[in-house]
């Protein structure tokens, strides 16, 4: 399959295998018992393929509920999440729209929301997301005083929303998180006399990257589906990395080389701004990849594989032992189904932004053209 794609759509080019993807969730299904929320910032190309599988959505900025607005993604469907809620883009969706939940990031959004249900007289569900002590949520006494003074029927607070960070493998961590919020929950039912029915918990699932990783995965996941049962409460899990990552290929390929007193330089025709390794520490870890060589070269070199970027930074791989290459072979790089076709600087050097193919049934869709970014970074002036 790889190959009949790089032959057919050339380098650089994302791949997301969507056999592999489902089969990712229903892994992560068997293992744990509570619904999954996707969370659409990990890839935003693969929610029209998740839809008959989670249960929700979360989104996060007024851009991600254009894609899924435009995927035809239900209603009830959406969690409307995210540190900054634009009040017109808010006021839209109460106005004209029946989303059901809706996360409270800060007092102001609190009080937007409340404004804004009563105005339009609606029913609002809310999350109220806790802090972990950055800038995201409030805090434990922030919670307390908005379920207290709750003086109006258009909200509805279902409960808590809970995420710390992500790419999270230590379990002591999570148990500790997971002990902290039922002890918080024990204390707002009894003090305020207030039910929390549910808890939508972002566990930051890791996924692991590099060719020395040694990780237990069954046995963390069933781990922390024990922990989490001990929430005795409704449970979903908004995860984005862990569900995206192994559907996700990157492929690019050898556009130069340099030989100098540091060694053997490939340059590919992308790099660092397409491709995000989340743990990679100075490119000397080794991703999985698989190489498509054009060549029968017997002869070995160690190589960086460096990018086409103006940054000594965009470093792929630090020293590896390869096969001697040429130019035009591919590079296929794995486990990219989050956050590198998201978070990628992908406007540094106006370079085209690469294709997109998602690989369903045996055919491969293209379902983004080679995008010029010259014309972002252009300053059109108006007249
Ligand atoms: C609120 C929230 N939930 C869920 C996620 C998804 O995290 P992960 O990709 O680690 O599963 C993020 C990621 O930033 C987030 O901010």
């Amino acid at each position: 399959m790889i190959e009949n794609i790089i032959n057919k759509y050339g380098t650089p080019t994302y791949v997301f295998d969507i056999a592999k993807l489902l089969k990712r969730v229903e892994y992560l299904k068997s293992k744990l018992s509570f619904p999954l929320v996707y969370a659409v910032k990990a890839n935003t190309f693969i929610i029209k393929e998740l839809e008959n599988c989670v249960s929700r959505f979360e989104i996060c900025s007024s851009g991600e509920y254009e894609i899924c607005d435009s995927l035809n993604i239900k209603d009830e469907m959406m969690v409307i999440s995210g540190v900054y809620k634009e009040e017109d883009v808010i006021s839209n969706m109460i106005k004209n729209r029946n989303i059901l939940r809706y996360t409270v990031e800060s007092l102001n959004q609190f009080n937007l929301l409340k404004k804004l249900a009563i105005e339009n007289k609606k029913t609002v569900h809310l999350l109220l997301r806790l802090t972990s002590g950055n800038q995201f949520g409030i805090t434990k006494e922030e919670i307390k005083e908005i379920i207290s003074n709750l003086d109006t029927n258009y909200l509805i607070i279902d409960g808590l929303e809970y995420f710390s960070g992500t790419q999270k493998h230590n379990i002591e961590r999570l148990e500790k998180e997971i002990i902290d919020l039922n002890n918080f929950i024990a204390e707002i039912e009894q003090d305020l006399h207030f039910k929390i029915e549910e808890v939508e918990f972002g566990p930051g699932l890791p996924v692991y990257y590099f060719q020395d990783s040694n990780f237990d995965e069954d046995a963390f996941l069933d781990k922390l589906n024990e922990l989490l049962k001990t929430l005795n409460k409704k449970v979903s899990l908004e995860i984005g990395r862990s569900i995206a990552s192994s559907c996700g290929y990157y492929l690019t390929k050898v556009v130069d080389f340099k030989t100098n007193q540091n060694g053997n330089f490939a340059i590919l025709d992308g790099g660092i701004n397409h491709l995000v390794y989340y743990g990679q520490m100075m490119a000397m870890k080794i991703p999985y990849y698989d190489l498509y060589i054009n060549s029968e070269e017997k002869d070995e070199l160690v190589y960086n594989l460096c990018g086409s970027l103006c940054t000594i930074n965009d470093i792929l791989v630090k020293n590896v032992l390869l096969k001697k290459l040429n130019i035009g072979d591919v590079f296929v790089f794995k486990n990219v189904g989050a956050y590198s076709i998201t978070e990628g600087m992908s406007l540094f050097l106006s370079h085209p932004l690469p294709k997109v193919i998602l690989y369903k049934n045996n055919h491969c869709y293209l379902v983004r053209d080679t995008f010029k970014t010259s014309n972002l970074n252009f300053p059109k002036i108006e007249e």
